[in-house]
């Protein structure tokens, strides 16, 4: 949500006709994604004598929907959670599933709960007002499950963002049902992320790497697009045909994305603070084609040649 300072608890009438109804107003920043701004929260909750029916509404981003539903999901052992995305990369993907988090330092999401939204509203509406850099990061993940679906409704919208207007609008609703959609099936399948629903990191690994490598120059939803490719191309040792990497850098140019690494940005340090990195290897997400992904976990001396490799069509 956007407001003119950080915090803006009991923000003058935001919560005007809504009965007993408080209000916690903050900045998307993800410095704010703290335990301290959950512990406002809980104040807010406090004050509003929150009880364990809540409900507690968050409408926002994915960073808000983290934060409040975190300060839900702790609140009297955990409180009824109602999720209004407002973000494109919210309503196509951090909405559902339950994963609500806060940042401790600089490690993301370090300290959560899982603890889903009982309703969620989509209103692709919100989506008039977001930045353009907004829609491409979101767009990003909708290329990231058209790829791990296989879905071709999915496929065809990842071709181009129709401008503002009512095929834009028609654009965002397809990509939030479809999206929302696949995911519901692979988080029912594995809610707590033991085995299956690891899929949705597919583009990650490299992604985040890059995203620290270019001191945040590239978005998450950038970085993580150009990680797809280095994905498609390690992927080719395991059996991906050589197009698969060309084709996803079609989709990214198509939607406005970067389909090159800014010189000099380097994954390869990066890489040991990826989260899913066990006794020095990484498991890799892997895209074998649209609708087929597999996972292997690359010895570092293998990753590191695999990953020069990728960089190397990256820059070129
Ligand atoms: N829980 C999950 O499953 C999940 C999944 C993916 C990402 N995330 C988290 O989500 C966060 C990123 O979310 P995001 O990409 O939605 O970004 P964000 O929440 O940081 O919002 C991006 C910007 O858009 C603005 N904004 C929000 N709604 C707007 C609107 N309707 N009109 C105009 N501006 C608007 C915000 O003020 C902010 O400046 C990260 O913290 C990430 O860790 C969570």
């Amino acid at each position: 949500m956007v407001a003119d300072s950080p915090f803006l608890s009991q923000h003058p009438g935001f919560a005007e006709g809504v009965p007993q109804a408080g209000a916690f107003v903050m900045q998307a920043d993800e410095r704010l994604k703290t335990p301290r701004t959950a512990g406002l929260i809980w104040r807010e909750m406090q004050r509003c004598r929150i009880e364990r029916g809540g409900p507690v509404l968050a409408a926002g981003g994915g960073l808000v929907l983290d934060v409040a539903g975190f300060a839900a999901a702790t609140w009297a052992r955990g409180v009824r959670l109602v999720s209004v995305p407002t973000t494109l990369l919210a309503q196509v993907d951090a909405c559902l599933g339950g994963k609500t988090g806060v940042n401790l330092g600089r490690a993301k999401n370090q300290v959560g709960a899982f603890h889903p939204a009982e309703e969620i509203v989509i209103c692709p509406a919100f989506l008039d007002t977001l930045p353009e850099r907004e829609v491409r990061c979101g767009a990003g993940e909708v290329l990231k499950t058209a790829i791990l679906s296989g879905d071709p409704a999915l496929r065809e919208l990842t071709g181009a963002i129709p401008p503002p207007g009512p095929a834009r609008r028609s654009w965002f609703r397809t990509a939030s049902e479809r999206c929302l959609a696949f995911k519901a099936a692979v988080v029912r399948e594995d809610p707590f992320e033991r085995g299956r629903r690891i899929i949705r990191n597919l583009g990650h690994t490299g992604g985040h790497a890059l995203e620290g490598a270019t001191g945040f120059a590239l978005s998450h939803g950038e970085a993580v697009g150009l990680g797809l490719v280095a994905a498609a191309v390690v992927a080719r040792r395991f059996g991906a045909p050589g197009t698969l990497a060309g084709e996803i850098r079609s989709a990214l140019a198509g939607m406005g994305l970067p389909v090159t690494v800014p010189p000099g940005a380097d994954p390869a340090p990066l890489l040991a603070r990826d989260k899913k990195t066990r006794g020095g290897s990484r498991t890799w997400v892997l895209p074998l084609g649209w609708g087929r992904v597999t996972t292997a976990v690359i010895e570092p001396a293998d990753e590191a040649v695999l990953l020069a490799g990728a960089m190397s069509e990256l820059r070129g």
